[in-house]
């Protein structure tokens, strides 16, 4: 090999989103994967001995809530990224619904300068709002594309704005339609706003202390209207659409989902790991709303990410102060829907992989080559030549327990405390350099950067 190599990681069994696994050295340079070659046979300024250990590339978390500006409280890039880079997340794409929102290119300037400042893995930016001549400056400072809100708030501090939340569907259908002329990804909160409100009322009326009643609230059948309003609307303009968190809506989505898919719709959608059930509600109350599944539902989860329905793991990382969550312990219907994932999503998930629930190629298509590819960002989510260096060595034959005191994002809590899971992540690799090593963040200037989607083809219109 002719360039200079800054690392060799040698000797690890090597996911590459791609073909494999197989044992190999990998080389990094300039921050990007130079080589990829028999072990033994490349050299570098540093060595890591990966023997034994398993090499995967870095996460890409396309749903994390940031909370900066505004909402600083709650988290800040600062923590939610040392929380991602010790999860292996090396890519977290924040959402806009923080104070104020991201509608217009001022204010993504000023989310962009938060986010140098302090991230500590790289970062995308999503954009919101209805304004559609804002959508084209958005687009060109980087942003990974539109965040449609269907749904409202239902109580004062809900982490929305009327300035996100799409009201009717000649809206949805225009705004898809720029989205389309851009070529800019739209993800979607599905939601029929009014069949929520109703369900909630009617279930606050039967009970204050049920969490998994709120739980359920969401699941009602105006999600599924929602859904299909807006798989018709990207089937009329042509939009690629991502469905997020897909498991908001009833089980029957997935269908919807895979049939639109079968008809020619851009469609994409995610989840967060299926890992809480209603039963743990007993036990955590609020805290586990508002992702807790019926056992059977989780089970259709587990085989719909074995089976490529779901297309990306992505948390919802939604922090909220222990406080904001303890305002439901009397009433369930006051406090804020959303936990904190991003640090527990690639254990949860190799988990789940290592006890034989698919292999670990799936393991990496869900977690970081298809957000990758949904979000248009090609350096980042496989282990190829060209690619960032952007990488977890696990150790498979690890174990470890989640516990929220050593987790880092500002929440302080997570519902996964307590958790016994197989394998362990010991190091993470931002770019070339290690960020994260056995749980703890390396304390070094925080280096992330901003990633922006990869232009497509050339839009359309003016
Ligand atoms: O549970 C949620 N919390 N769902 C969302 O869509 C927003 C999020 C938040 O920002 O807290
Ligand atoms: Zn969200």
């Amino acid at each position: 090999m002719s360039t200079r190599v800054d690392l060799v990681i040698t000797g690890a069994e090597v996911i590459t989103g791609g073909y494999g696994p197989f044992i190999a050295d990998v080389a990094i340079a300039d921050g990007k994967i130079a080589g990829i070659s028999m072990p033994g046979s490349m050299h570098g300024a540093e060595q890591i001995d990966a023997r034994s250990l398993v090499l995967l590339p870095g996460a890409v978390d396309l749903h994390v809530h940031l909370r900066d500006p505004g909402l600083e409280h709650k988290e800040t890039f600062a923590d939610g990224t040392a929380a991602a880079a010790c999860g292996g997340v090396t890519t977290v794409c924040d959402m806009p619904n923080t104070r104020p929102p991201v509608i217009n290119v001022e204010r993504f300037e000023a989310k962009r300068k938060i986010a140098q400042a302090q991230a500590h893995v790289d970062f995308g930016l999503w954009a919101g709002g209805m304004k559609l001549d804002e959508f084209r400056g958005l687009q060109a400072e980087g942003a990974l594309g539109l965040k449609i809100y269907m749904n409202r708030s239902h109580r004062a501090d809900d982490p929305y704005t009327s300035e996100l939340s799409m009201p009717d569907g000649d809206a949805l259908r225009d705004t898809l339609a720029r989205c389309a002329e851009l070529d800019m990804l739209a993800a979607v909160h599905v939601c029929n706003h009014e069949a929520e409100a109703a369900e909630r009322a009617r279930l606050s009326s039967v009970t204050r202390t049920d969490a998994k009643a709120v739980c359920r609230s969401y699941r009602n059948e105006g999600a599924l209207d929602g859904l299909s309003r807006v798989i018709e609307a990207a089937r009329v303009t042509g939009a690629r659409v991502h469905i997020a968190h897909v498991s908001l809506a009833p089980i029957t989505a997935l269908g919807l989902v895979e049939q639109a898919r079968c008809q020619g719709v851009a469609i994409t959608c995610e989840s967060g790991p299926p890992a809480l059930l209603e039963a743990d509600l007993d036990r955590l109350g609020v805290f586990g709303v508002p992702f807790a599944f019926p056992p059977e539902e989780a089970a259709a989860y587990w085989d719909a990410i074995r089976d490529g329905l779901i297309d990306a793991i992505a948390t919802d990382h939604a922090p909220h102060t222990r406080a904001e969550k303890e305002a439901g312990n009397d009433d369930v219907w006051a406090a804020p829907p959303g936990y904190p994932g991003v640090e527990t999503s690639l254990p949860l998930m190799l988990d789940a992989a290592l006890r034989g629930n698919f292999t670990l190629a799936r393991l990496v298509e869900v977690m970081s080559t298809g957000p990758a590819r949904i979000a248009n960002l090609p350096r980042k989510g496989s282990i190829a030549v060209g690619a960032d260096a952007d990488l977890v060595l696990v150790d498979p034959n690890g174990e470890h327990v989640v516990d929220e005191n050593l987790l880092h994002s500002k929440a302080g809590w997570s519902p996964f405390h307590g958790r016994a899971l197989r394998g362990r992540l010991v190091r993470t690799i931002l770019r070339g350099q290690t960020i994260a090593a056995d749980g703890q963040l390396l304390e070094i200037a925080p280096s992330g950067r901003q990633v922006a989607p990869e232009p497509r083809k050339a839009a359309t219109s003016s």
